[in-house]
């Protein structure tokens, strides 16, 4: 998802400089890919830049933001990832006025329409303004920081909740010995949803080991809210236990039932 926001702002006119100090070789070919200044470290990166958008596994985001803090970086920064309101205003705690908040929704942005990024705050027009051309559409929703966090939980824990769901219910159909049954009532009475459930276990497994913490940060938002979290905290543990599908392009219903099933007593 970076590198293509990053290449709707050099589309829009910027230069776009990273750090590639401790990233993978995918992430550096990517970003070699698209033409972005490699400025190696974050003291290197917060000297050349005006403003900062971190995209990075949510887990991470405090830390990535406290790291651009110690360096004393003084513009705009941008926290794009999938984590609470309260995660957001902890991060708002510590960059202060300069900080805005955002969510994405989409796919990365690789066609029109395909991608929005939500932001919220005081500085949010002044963010929304960096992408005047290119595939991310900007979407500002007040004054009020946390709102761009809300949305995209509130979105994603439909998303990717109902997928934990229904990969579940596959594994419980699987111990009960009711699959081929389940499969014709669905078939006769919810068309579509067995074929939805062997497209998710096939769309999800190379990503489920990063969607536990957006889960978590989902259960925290419903609680935070006066709201039950069980449910996406359940979702967290069905995704920690697909984790090790990571990156398998060609996962099946029967992997992930078995990786569901492999922590199963009895
Ligand atoms: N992909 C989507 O469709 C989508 C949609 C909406 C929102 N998002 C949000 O975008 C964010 C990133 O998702 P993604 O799909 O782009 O994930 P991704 O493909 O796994 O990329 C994550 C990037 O973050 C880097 N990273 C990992 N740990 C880091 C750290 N501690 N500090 C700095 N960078 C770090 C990774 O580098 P390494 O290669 O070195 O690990 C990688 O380049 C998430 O918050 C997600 O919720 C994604």
């Amino acid at each position: 998802m970076g590198v293509t926001l990053g290449v709707a702002l050099a589309e829009s006119g910027h230069r776009v400089h990273w750090a590639s100090e401790g990233r993978s070789t995918a992430t550096l070919r990517r970003a070699a890919s698209a033409g972005f200044a490699d400025r190696q470290s974050l003291p290197g990166l917060t000297r050349a830049v005006e403003g900062i958008i971190c995209v990075c596994p949510p887990e991470a985001a405090l830390e990535v933001a406290a790291s651009v803090e110690r360096n004393g970086f003084s513009g705009l920064y941008v926290d794009a990832n999938a984590v609470s309101p309260d995660t957001g205003a902890r991060l708002a705690d510590m960059l202060g006025e300069r900080y805005v908040d955002g969510g994405i929704v989409g796919l990365p942005a690789r066609s029109p329409g395909s991608t929005r990024l939500f932001l919220s705050g005081p500085h949010a027009v002044e963010a929304a303004e960096w992408f005047g051309s290119g595939f991310i559409e900007t979407v500002v929703l007040g004054e009020r920081p946390g709102a761009a966090k809300a949305l995209k939980m509130c979105y994603a824990a439909y998303t990717k909740g109902s997928s934990a769901l229904l990969l579940a219910i596959r594994a419980l159909a699987e111990v009960e010995g009711v699959t081929d049954a389940l499969l014709t009532e669905w078939s006769r009475s919810q068309p579509g949803l067995a074929e939805r459930s062997e497209r998710t276990a096939q769309s999800v497994s190379p990503k489920a080991w990063r969607f536990s913490g957006e889960m978590l940060e989902i259960a925290a938002t419903f609680e935070a809210a006066g709201l039950p979290g069980g449910f996406h905290g359940a979702a967290a543990d069905v995704y920690q236990r697909m984790a090790d599908l990571k990156n398998a392009d060609h996962a099946q219903i029967a992997d992930v039932i078995e990786r569901l099933l492999s922590e199963r007593v009895g």
